[in-house]
């Protein structure tokens, strides 16, 4: 982690005014942001050189000025993210007064002095901080759609491998690993869409809104905003200052997809246990147990369920942070920071762990079917088949194949299996099975059942069958290429403007 301290004397910049005197050092870590700004060193610099640009555009800052300032500020860009290290005794407060000071020190007051004119660290802390988080929603998306796209090539190779879908965790229908595969991807594809949701919002500039009620020198807060890549201001200064519900909405998004990686991991954590066997785990994304030689434990996804919780906890922080809050900016807000970093490298280490448990993993596609041919998972075809060929009403049919899924668990046997005599003594055990159907018919019915029959058959939309399985992989393939174009369109228009910006600031 970079280390950002600075030499004695700068630094007394800010609290020269106090009177000179210094808060004890332990107050002075207590209150410093110097940690958590290691990461926003590089935005608080490239926010500085279009704050000067813009100076100078509207004639706030001379020319001769502007150039020292930009020249300091391209100084500092290409000293490679480290910051010149300094005395301990005497730490910059946090990342806008170290850079300022660097500045003032390598381009003189009279030059240097200048740039914080028409700004403050309210509005630089926001810019920061936006600038952060719509590179980390960028990249999150980015890992995003590749752990949906590997779901989505699985849920191609897996299109038909059989196996039960579980409600309540108890065995339900018959259904596909594609389905399961794809249900997660859709929920993947949800939580691309609301981090893009919350990128628009984030993606505002608050540059130039001043401490929180503007500024009396001539600026064009459009101009510095374009040159950053944003989409607009945040127009009201007070807001732009004061608000930080973009960060929540972040982790808000963040802290669901989080929670719908734990449902996915506690499936797979469920499907390797010895008694399930549907999956294991790759060797190297597993971990021995140090006493039990036989052991595999499934660590990455154990470790995905609890950063969840975590992330959880995040976002329940920073709300806490904000909520009540008087309006303007506090200095709690500086805390909220820690916590979205911490949820963007939650999200993205969590997706990359989660898409190497997929890509590692072995499906035991036998023993799946095994274990769906085994129970009596066509009971509820066998109703539907009485439904659509016998036109009898579905609680009706219901209750027949009930009876029979009764009997044959008591016979130790499914239903698939029963004897015209089997079906001919359930009927009897239930009163009014027999005006349903003849014993022949339902015997008939009952033995054509099957896990593969079962899915040829469903039909409805967004349904385990075999052609809603097709139908739905190649809309998600769409899907995921779409927002692919998408996703570096907009990536691109920031890195664009970035690069406009670095060439403005040398020219100038
Ligand atoms: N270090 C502060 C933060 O991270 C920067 C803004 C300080 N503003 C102030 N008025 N004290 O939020």
């Amino acid at each position: 982690m970079l280390y950002i301290t600075i030499r004695g004397g700068v630094t007394a910049m800010y609290r020269s005014r106090m009177g000179g005197g210094r808060p004890d050092p332990s107050v002075l870590g207590y209150l410093s942001s110097a940690g958590a700004d290691s990461e926003i060193i590089a935005y608080d610099i490239v926010g500085s050189q279009a704050h000067v640009l813009m100076l100078l555009k509207t004639g706030a800052v001379p020319r001769r000025a502007a150039r020292r300032i930009l020249d300091a500020l391209q100084e500092l860009k290409s000293s490679g993210g480290s910051l010149p290290a300094a005395d301990a005794d005497d730490p910059a407060e946090d990342v806008h007064e170290l850079v300022e000071s660097l500045v003032v020190k390598r381009a003189g007051m009279d030059a240097g002095g200048r740039m914080h004119t028409a700004r403050s660290r309210n509005d630089q802390v926001s810019l920061d901080t936006r600038m952060k988080v719509r590179d980390d929603i960028n990249a999150m998306c980015g890992h995003l759609l590749d752990a949906a796209d590997l779901m989505v090539s699985l849920a191609h190779e897996h299109r038909r491998t059989v196996m039960p879908l579980y409600t309540h965790l108890q065995q339900a229908q018959v259904g596909l690993f594609s389905h399961w595969l794809l249900a997660h991807a859709d929920a993947l594809f949800r939580d691309y869409g609301r981090l893009s949701d919350a990128y628009a919002r984030v993606n505002k500039s608050p540059l130039g809104a001043g401490p929180v009620g503007g500024t009396s020198i001539r600026i064009d807060r459009d101009y510095a905003a374009r040159l950053l890549g944003f989409d607009g201001i945040v127009e009201n200064s007070l807001d732009a200052t004061g608000t930080r519900d973009f960060a929540v909405e972040y982790m808000a998004a963040v802290s669901i997809m989080m929670s719908n990686l734990s449902r996915l991991a506690e499936d797979l954590v469920v499907w390797s246990t010895s008694e399930f066997s549907f999956v294991e785990l790759a060797d190297d994304l597993a971990s021995p147990s140090s006493a039990m030689p036989q052991k595999k434990n499934p660590d990455v996804l154990e470790i995905t369920r609890a950063k969840a919780a975590e992330a959880a906890g995040s976002l329940s922080a920073i709300l806490g942070m904000v909520t009540g809050l008087a309006s303007g900016y506090g200095r709690d807000l500086q805390q909220t920071k820690p916590l979205v970093w911490s949820a963007s490298r939650t999200g993205i280490s969590a997706l990359l762990a989660v898409r190497s448990a997929l890509r590692g993993i072995r499906v035991d596609v036998a023993r799946m079917r095994r274990v769906t041919d085994a129970s009596d998972l066509v009971a509820l075809d066998l109703a539907e088949r009485l439904v659509t060929e016998r036109d009898v009403p579905f609680r009706v049919a219901h209750g027949v194949a009930a009876g029979l899924a009764q009997y044959a668990r008591v016979a130790g046997t499914s239903v698939r299996k029963l004897s015209i005599q089997d079906v001919r003594n359930a009927a009897q055990q239930q009163k009014g099975a027999g005006q349903v159907a003849d014993a022949e018919t339902l015997h008939g019915i009952a033995s054509s059942l099957g896990a593969v029959a079962s899915l040829r058959s469903r039909a409805s939309k967004g349904s385990s069958g075999y052609a809603e399985q097709r139908r739905m992989i190649a809309g998600r393939r769409r899907l995921a290429a779409k927002l692919r174009a998408k996703l570096g369109a907009r990536t691109e228009r920031v890195e664009d403007a970035l690069a406009l910006l670095e060439g403005e600031a040398r020219s100038a």
